[in-house]
């Protein structure tokens, strides 16, 4: 479905946005909070209500943020026009599916879904409703991630060198369950599957190992990606690595150059054959603008106001997915994982 046509939908159903778009937040824990707290900034945005499985969570945020306790999700549907999902992973496909189904503006947390069939069945869901949906893949706003795809719009990259390690599975306690999460991978890893698609395209092919040591599940990742365009990359992720910085890191190859990236705070740009470099720093942005939320929220509130296609799409959430189970194929049957 073009969001040409779910626009004219919106328009012929009478939905128009005269005062401000009612947000609805589901889950108001650490996320929602986030969220909750740049849409309550926003004068095109206000809460109007907010559920939690735990009644007192919704009550706290909304003594901070604003917006009607609810005591069910269909009173939150009944007291919004756009739904933003913050729950934990195995809840996001049946949450999301009731808001489109409720004719609600969804922004659905990563991970978009867990599993193949399901996320297949939430992006024809998502393609059938008549609003924007939005997927959470902050970093590709972060300004060290747009900066990274700016200088590389101008040069031709040859390989990179990927990490995305974490520190702990403990804290919330369910990043550790693996009923709750579908795996490591989809908790932690997916944010820069996501983020090698946006900065270096499509994927043709895949190898992979891993090993399990601390907790209960796969928990240590090495995987090689061969890109459509010919662009190759190496990707490692461990689920216990400490909180040393920076946990996450890209390393781009040029000719002759190489840009760095360590978490979302610095790039390094080195070029030449002397040890020249560049460094840019957003040490010292505010953590909600580094890390891209600011920017994805109003990019949301901007696609449902203008009626245009969303920066991270259903289609796109449903590509993360894809590359999760590939890489869990490729460890568990040894094999290489090739795209059409
Ligand atoms: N994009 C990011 O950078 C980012 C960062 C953190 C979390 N997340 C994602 O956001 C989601 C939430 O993570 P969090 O850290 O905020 O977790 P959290 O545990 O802090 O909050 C989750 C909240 O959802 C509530 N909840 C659980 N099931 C519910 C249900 N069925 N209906 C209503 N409320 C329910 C819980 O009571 C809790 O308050 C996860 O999917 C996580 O992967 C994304």
């Amino acid at each position: 479905m073009c969001l040409d046509s779910k626009a004219a939908r919106r328009e012929a159903a009478g939905r128009t946005y005269m005062d401000k778009v009612r947000i609805g937040i589901i889950g108001t824990g650490y996320i929602g909070n986030v969220h909750g707290r740049i849409h309550s900034g926003d004068e095109r945005a206000e809460i109007s209500a907010l559920f939690d499985i735990v009644p007192e969570r919704a009550l706290a945020a909304a003594r901070k943020i604003g917006g009607r306790v609810c005591e069910s999700r269909e009173e939150l549907f009944d007291n919004c026009d756009a739904v933003v999902v913050c729950t934990p992973n195995k809840t996001h496909v049946e949450i999301a599916t009731d808001a489109v189904g409720h004719g609600k503006h969804v922004f659905c947390e990563k991970p978009f879904a867990i599993g193949t069939e399901a996320a297949r069945g939430l992006l024809a869901v998502a393609d059938g409703g008549n609003g924007v949906f939005q997927v959470g893949h902050n970093r590709r706003y972060a300004p060290v991630y747009t900066k990274l795809k700016e200088l590389l719009g101008s040069d031709a990259a040859h390989s990179a060198h990927i990490k995305m390690n974490r520190g702990e599975l403990k804290n919330p306690v369910w990043t550790g369950d693996v009923n709750v999460t579908g795996g490591f991978l989809y908790e932690t890893t997916i944010h820069l599957f996501d983020m090698m698609r946006f900065q270096f395209g499509e994927i043709e092919e895949l190898v992979a190992y891993g090993s399990q040591h601390e907790y209960p599940e796969l928990d240590e990742f090495s995987v090689i990606f061969k890109f459509k365009n010919g662009f190759h990359s190496t990707f490692a992720s461990s689920s216990d690595a400490s909180w040393l910085f920076p946990f996450e890191r890209i390393e781009v190859f040029c000719h002759h150059r190489t840009i760095l990236t360590q978490e979302m705070e610095h790039l390094i740009d080195s070029k030449g054959f002397d040890a020249n470099f560049e460094t840019h720093s957003w040490a010292m942005t505010e953590k909600e603008e580094r890390w891209g939320y600011v920017q994805e929220d109003r990019a949301f509130i901007d696609s449902i106001l203008e009626g245009k296609t969303p920066p991270v799409t259903a289609l796109d959430g449903f590509r993360s997915v894809e590359l999760v189970e590939s890489v869990y194929e490729a460890i568990n049957t040894g094999k290489r994982i090739r795209f059409d």
